[in-house]
């Protein structure tokens, strides 16, 4: 596996490659990989020829007051992982590279841009879909894989790509959790042993919710109340939201369906968690309803 830092390598490894007439699967990340990242990196090993892993902790995407500098970082061990996982190339491009003095052009998707985290976090989409056009530019994927666990910035990617006539295929995969529901997150690194546990009030929140939704309740305000009164339960849990939206448009939506998205984020102490499922598709995991 290469480790490559500068712009100008990857975008040559990259066109070599494409010249050659090979598929370049490709899996933007901000390191600290976890399972979810490896099983992203082992769907782009299938679908491609060459496996591009970037890691670039994007500052444009943090708001004032957030963690961009507590970020967890090891890149030894993500090095480990990205190997293991089947990489042929990891990119860890610098700041200073990408956002080189004078930088002032960026990529706003509008309205799905704008609810549930757009809300709680103003600019930070615009920093991730900057991020990852400039991304899509030097390494000019054939496929790019994102998880589902960030759903809207998936939803936000799908709709920056078609709107700007790229050409990557953008593949979301299902969220990994762990054994007891908790979906795997880079930002999991900062809860304690017991807020931990209070952590698994989302999944348990998502499973009930979609029990529900299993008997026949549509009705999202009663589905909302629901999914509330057990996080609120919990007393290290505030909600920042619990959103009921179509799926592909993130507009929102007074009676679920098979479309829908039932999507969640909630501070447990001072982390910020989100997670979501399809509520018409069940609870992927050991607790299916
Ligand atoms: O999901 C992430 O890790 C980041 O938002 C991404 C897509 C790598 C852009 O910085």
């Amino acid at each position: 596996m290469d480790i490559i830092e500068s712009v100008r390598e990857m975008k040559r490894i990259a066109a070599a490659a494409r010249e050659a007439g090979r598929r370049i699967s490709f899996v933007p990340t901000m390191g600290f990989l976890h399972e979810g990242h490896a099983s992203l990196m082992r769907e782009g090993r299938r679908r491609g020829d060459l496996l591009v892993v970037s890691i670039f902790v994007n500052p444009t995407q943090f708001g004032a007051g957030e963690d961009f500098e507590a970020y967890p970082r090891d890149l030894a061990r993500d090095t480990a992982v990205a190997l293991e996982s089947g990489a042929d190339v990891l990119f860890v491009p610098k700041a200073s590279e990408m956002y080189p003095a004078g930088f002032q052009t960026w990529v706003n998707v509008e309205t799905v841009s704008l609810p549930m985290c757009g809300a709680s976090r103003p600019g930070h989409f615009r920093g991730v879909t900057t991020v990852v056009a400039k991304l899509f530019n030097i390494v000019r994927p054939t496929a790019a894989l994102f998880g589902e666990k960030d759903y809207q910035q998936l939803a936000v990617i799908r709709r920056m790509v078609a709107d700007l006539d790229m050409e990557v295929e953008v593949v979301g995969m299902p969220t990994v959790r762990e054994a007891d529901g908790l979906a795997l997150s880079s930002r999991n690194s900062y809860l304690s042993p017991d807020e931990r546990r209070s952590a698994l009030c989302l999944s348990r929140a998502l499973a009930a919710a979609c029990a529900r939704y299993r008997t026949g309740e549509r009705s999202v305000a009663r589905l909302r109340e629901e999914v509330m009164a057990i996080i609120l339960k919990e007393p290290k849990a505030d909600i920042d939201y619990v959103e009921f939206r179509d799926g592909d448009t993130l507009e929102e939506v007074e009676n679920a369906d098979g479309r829908t998205v039932l999507a969640l984020a909630v501070r447990i102490g001072r982390t910020r968690l989100i997670d979501n499922t399809m509520i018409g598709r069940g609870f992927t995991w050991n607790e299916r309803c």
